[in-house]
């Protein structure tokens, strides 16, 4: 390889930051999410990204946003400059429904800012969401917001998070007051302080300190509070964890920045401090061993699989995170699954507001591909090799309904539908073996149900009808001899669209009883 090419693969490798923010719906995610993106100057306006923000209630109005927008609301990603960095933001819906997408989604990330809601501390889709984190070992960085409310205190949510998630933490900034007392915060790495001003505290000023004992916080922010702070922290400095950024990087310790979001206090500080102390790109499991992302050859895999993102056209997007090399339009690579050349011609980019045609992109970068039908979510893309990249954590499915269309006319679209859907990855497909010929799909929430059928009418015009059944578990099984009859009770043998064998059970005790019939069989929760 030429200097040159490497030496620019290195430096944009450097400069590059991908993460994902997770949380809890309502911690200000998008709020938060909008600031940054002020900050780097990719949208001019506040308010453009809460506009886009799907509803948090209802899926039909979900549906509607998504069209409207022409943009997913689900898992998009958001690019922009900062101080010398090239920033990728993957936004991740906290939809409980949208999980398994979600979890995908992490996997392109290289690190994750945890948000939290100062009041509500740790609350369900966090610690779901930051179980994932943590299994790939990604360093975690946790804001807590709407400091301007009243919560809980900063030494109980340090210790709810090492209860709840077992994991250490370290502020790198700390509250002077809370809610309504709240003057600003105390920055412990740079020593100075970051003070509302005004009533509304509208205006926020930042003044070095030589420490916490400071009179200048005295001055600003009275004796109540500049005493309470050098109590807290004379307990911090000695009962503390001490910063380690090896700590960090391994994911085994939290930083800790406290803000609030909507008044824009203590986002430019944690931006700072993130862009400094998050991973740039790292290397990646392939079937080949770790390609590191300043390899030459270029190499990608698809993470996500989104339809309709143009209503003006019926486009599907695949989402590429590039793990090495260089990519640049039009370039030919292998699709490493069907062995094809392929020529990625019209790769897309997503800004805060628009998609905007790529030329070249790095590793850390998402790029959008327009699949006409040939991309599936896990593969991967090479330029040279035939590297498999393992990223991508499976699902076993876990709600279940028999699929039928409404007009026996439409059959040959319904058919179509149904391989291009299941063929995206999200919804897996059935067939029985018994005496009848039925089609179940198995997802894990139900919402993707929903939006089967929803996509069925609107990009194949065909009405499907849904049934539930009351299967809650699928196992592929794996014996030479498989005798559908240990299969019967609570519990039903099909197969997957590769011919593999599935048994659906009804309950954990029916599955536990064929595993026990069947003790030379295998039971895999994902398929093989
Ligand atoms: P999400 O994407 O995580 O679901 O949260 P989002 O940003 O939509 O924020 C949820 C609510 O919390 C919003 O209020 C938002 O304004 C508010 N919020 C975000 N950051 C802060 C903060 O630092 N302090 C306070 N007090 N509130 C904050 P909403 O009433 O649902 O919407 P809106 O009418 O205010 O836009």
């Amino acid at each position: 390889m030429s200097d040159t090419l490497s030496n620019e693969i290195k430096k944009e490798v450097d400069k590059r930051r991908t993460f994902a923010i997770i949380s809890h719906p309502d911690a200000g995610k998008t709020t938060l999410t909008e600031k940054l993106l002020l900050f780097g100057g990719a949208i001019r306006l506040a308010g453009s990204v809460k506009a886009r923000k799907a509803s948090k209630h209802a899926t039909s109005d979900w549906m509607e946003i998504e069209k409207q927008r022409g943009i997913s609301v689900t898992s998009s990603v958001m690019q922009f400059d900062y101080l010398g960095h090239r920033v990728n933001i993957l936004d991740t819906p906290g939809h409980q429904d949208f999980s398994e997408d979600t979890y995908r989604t992490l996997t392109a990330a290289d690190s994750a800012v945890m948000l939290i809601d100062v009041a509500k501390g740790v609350e369900v889709q966090t610690i779901k969401l930051f179980q994932v984190c943590r299994k790939r070992g990604i360093p975690i960085f946790t804001f807590i917001n709407k400091l301007d409310r009243e919560g809980k205190s900063p030494f109980e949510l340090m210790e709810e998070l090492e209860q709840v998630l077992g994991i250490r933490s370290v502020p790198m900034n700390w509250p002077i007051g809370m809610g309504r007392e709240l003057s600003g915060v105390y920055d412990r790495m740079k020593n100075q302080v970051e003070l509302f001003n005004g009533d509304d505290h509208s205006k926020i000023e930042v003044r070095p300190v030589s420490d916490y004992r400071d009179s200048v916080i005295r001055e600003m922010a009275g004796d109540f509070m500049a005493d309470q702070l050098i109590e807290e922290l004379e307990l911090l400095d000695v009962a503390g964890d001490p910063f380690d950024i090896d700590k960090v990087q391994a994911g085994e310790l939290t930083p800790i920045f406290f803000g609030s979001a909507v008044n824009n206090f203590g986002v430019q500080t944690f931006l700072e401090n993130f862009l400094q102390l998050a991973p740039k790109p790292t290397p990646r499991v392939s079937t080949e061993g770790e390609i590191a992302p300043t390899d030459e050859n270029f190499s990608g895999y698809v993470f996500k699989i989104q339809a309709n993102m143009n209503p003006a056209h019926r486009d599907r997007i695949a989402f590429l995170r590039i793990c090495s090399g260089r990519f640049e339009r039009g370039m030919a690579v292998r699709h490493v699954r069907n062995g094809k050349q392929i020529k990625l011609s019209q790769p897309q980019q997503f800004l805060a507001q628009d998609r905007d045609i790529v030329d070249v992109a790095y590793p850390g970068d998402i790029i959008g591909l327009f699949d006409p039908g040939i991309f599936r979510i896990g593969d991967s893309l090479s330029q040279k090799s035939d590297i498999i990249f393992d990223e991508l954590p499976t699902f076993s499915p876990e709600i279940f309904a028999k699929v039928t269309v409404k007009n026996a006319l439409k059959h040959k679209q319904y058919q179509k539908g149904l391989d291009q859907l299941t063929e995206e990855g999200t919804i897996q497909v059935f067939y029985s073996t018994g005496n009848f010929d039925e089609t179940i799909l198995g997802v894990v929430g139900q919402l993707q149900f929903e939006v089967f059928e929803h996509r069925m009418r609107m990009e194949y015009g065909v009405e499907v009808q849904l049934h539930r059944m009351s299967f809650q578990f699928a196992r592929w099984i794996v014996d030479e001899r498989i005798d559908p009859s240990k299969f019967r009770i609570n519990s039903t043998l099909v197969k997957d669209k590769k011919g593999n064998f599935v048994a659906l059970f009804e309950n954990e005790y029916a599955m536990r009883t064929a595993m026990d019939k069947n003790p030379n069989s295998k039971f895999l929760e994902t398929a093989p």
